[in-house]
């Protein structure tokens, strides 16, 4: 008899397509990227990010309280750093008062429910750009952990749920463990780009804080693009010195990582789409070569359905509000 099994029942109708789907994008999944600049009123466009901006306190506030209607409950800080507060040991990183700190306040004051994740590196407070102390040429390991530790501890003291280290020293994850537990914040996580490689899709971001490595690239401390066991060492050693969440970054082309660090651990694994990814999208949808609404959850859809229990993206907001008419 002519096939018992004809697959195309199950794609025949939207119903039928809607009841035996297995992957669901919801707002549940997301964390927003923010990015705060110093002065008041203020929202620039990225040029390299259309529809995305550094926005000043003043609208932080009203941002977060946006987001939260939109079900969108997660964010992710990072701050854009006037130069003449750069310095090599990444100083105003520490400071109490700094963008960052207060940026924390802010969205914890508008938004008390919000939670709160900050960037944890030294690249937008670097005078070099780099995310770590620079000495000779050399970005120095264990001097930018502990640089590290006490910038996340200050984060933590400004009322940060989560810290973010996005730096790829090694072992700073134990080191920020242990400054977090020393100093009672017991309760704050830290979720570890614990599979960062070093990758050409940040262009965007660098642009949007002025943060371009001044010399050289970073490719001593993120990781190669072609390795796929490293990913998975770096990933066990971050859970083994104390962190809550892993993360792969970038997404789109490291899909294959995120499955087997999905397969391999048990804690959430997150998945960051980068600025690059978000630029590819808008540039092509802008020369109506691509549909961007439906690139745009295929793309998402592919994150999840790869393993990814949290997804870092730009697109954040514009699924929220798309979400109900997605078939
Ligand atoms: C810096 C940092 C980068 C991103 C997040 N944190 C850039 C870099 O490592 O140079 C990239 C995010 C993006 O491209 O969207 N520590």
């Amino acid at each position: 008899m002519y096939p018992l099994r004809r697959n195309r029942r199950l794609r025949n109708s939207l119903a039928i397509r809607s009841l035996v789907r297995e992957t669901h994008i919801t707002p549940d999944d997301f964390l927003v990227p923010l990015f705060v600049v110093e002065g008041k009123g203020i929202k620039e466009e990225i040029a390299s990010m259309p529809n995305y901006y550094r926005l000043s306190l003043d609208l932080l506030g009203k941002e977060a309280k946006e987001l939260w209607s939109l079900g969108l409950k997660s964010v992710l800080l990072f701050v854009k750093v006037p130069d003449a507060l750069k310095d090599n040991q990444g100083t105003e990183a520490l400071n109490a008062k700094g963008l960052m700190q207060r940026a924390v306040q802010t969205v914890k004051n508008a938004c008390p429910e919000l939670l709160v994740m900050t960037d944890v590196a030294l690249d937008p407070y670097s005078s070099y750009g780099h995310d770590g102390i620079v000495e000779n040429g050399i970005i120095l390991n264990d001097e930018t952990a502990e640089v590290l530790a006490e910038m996340s501890v200050s984060h933590a003291k400004a009322g940060a749920d989560f810290v973010a280290p996005s730096d790829m020293m090694d072992g700073r994850i134990l080191t920020i463990r242990e400054a977090l537990e020393d100093e009672g914040f017991l309760q704050t996580g830290i979720m570890s780009y614990s599979a960062k490689y070093a990758s050409a899709f940040y262009g965007p971001f660098r642009d949007a804080l002025d943060s371009a490595p001044g010399f050289g690239d970073k490719k001593t401390y993120q990781m190669d693009p072609s390795n796929r066991f490293e990913a998975i060492k770096e990933t066990e050693m971050d859970i083994d010195e104390g962190a809550d969440i892993v993360m792969v970054k970038p997404g789109l082309c490291y899909l294959d990582i995120v499955r087997e660090i999905r397969n391999e651990v048990d804690i959430p694994v997150a998945v960051y789409q980068v600025s690059g990814e978000y630029a590819m999208l808008k540039a092509a949808a802008e020369k109506g070569w691509l549909d961007h609404d439906t690139v745009m959850m295929e793309q998402l859809i592919a994150m999840k359905r790869a393993g990814a229990n949290i997804i870092a993206s730009y697109f954040a907001k514009d699924v929220a509000k798309l979400i109900d008419g997605y078939a």
